[in-house]
């Protein structure tokens, strides 16, 4: 990659220009205020990814000494990368700020919850989403109402508080929750969609909303078992 950085004094003010004529992609710092605002705001979006993943790991440990077994199978947490955020940002026609990025991409901190069964993933909802420092934004559920290519998972948006030195801060976090048998289908999927230079044909796409609806069958089979043993 060719990049140069040139610096300019003028009277008043001196500005470092990067300029690199091979990039696709621009930096997000190369626009958003400042490189040291924008990785602040990705630090407050940390903050609230590791808050969501602490109070998932109570929860999950709570359950084990009523239950003896765990609600969650396994967590896993990102902040977007910046190229992602860019991207995002460039599709939905936003001005390159802060701002913009902070009042409009809710995926910025993003969190995926696996459980084993259906009734699982509504429980692990509800025990998040009652506590004083969880608010919801938005929910999503595509286990109810799949998306037509067979995707199914409960999303929900929220903001979690906070409590910084100075301030607190609502930080929004994307937490999507499924079914172990909805994530074999949803990582392998994503799999099949993003391979470089290959579209899927409608015949495939077909025959992978068959195996949606597979895992979904396997699931009500499972979830009746659940019910059936009192878990
Ligand atoms: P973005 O896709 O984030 O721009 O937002 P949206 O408002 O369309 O959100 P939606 O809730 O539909 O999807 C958000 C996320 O869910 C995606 O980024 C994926 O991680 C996941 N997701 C949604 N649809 C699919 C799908 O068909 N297959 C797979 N594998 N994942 C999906
Ligand atoms: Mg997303």
């Amino acid at each position: 990659m060719d990049v140069t950085v040139r610096k300019e004094v003028s009277e008043t003010t001196y500005t470092e220009v990067v300029e690199d004529k091979d990039r696709l992609l621009p930096q997000l710092h190369d626009y958003l205020d400042t490189e040291k605002q924008f990785r602040k705001a990705l630090f407050f979006y940390e903050a609230g990814l590791q808050q969501i993943m602490a109070k998932l790991e109570i929860l999950n440990r709570e359950f084990q000494y009523g239950n003896d077994r765990n609600p969650i199978e396994n967590v896993k947490g990102r902040v977007k990368s910046e190229q992602s955020i860019v991207e995002k940002m460039k599709k939905k026609g936003l001005p390159m700020t802060i701002s913009a990025m902070m009042n409009n991409i809710y995926d910025i901190a993003g969190v995926r919850v696996i459980c084993p069964f259906i009734s699982d993933v509504y429980q692990v909802a509800r025990m998040l989403l009652s506590q004083k420092d969880i608010n919801l934004v938005k929910m999503k559920d595509y286990i109810k109402e799949p998306k037509p290519n067979g995707y199914r998972s409960l999303h929900l948006i929220v903001l979690v508080d906070v409590f910084f030195s100075e301030q607190m801060q609502k930080i929004p976090v994307e937490i999507q929750l499924r079914s172990i048998a909805m994530n074999c289908w949803a990582s392998t999927e994503h799999q099949l969609r993003y391979k470089k230079d290959y579209e899927l044909s409608d015949k495939m796409q077909q025959e992978l909303k068959k195996c949606a609806d597979l895992m979904a069958e396997a699931d009500q089979i499972m979830q009746g078992l659940a019910t059936e043993m009192k878990f």
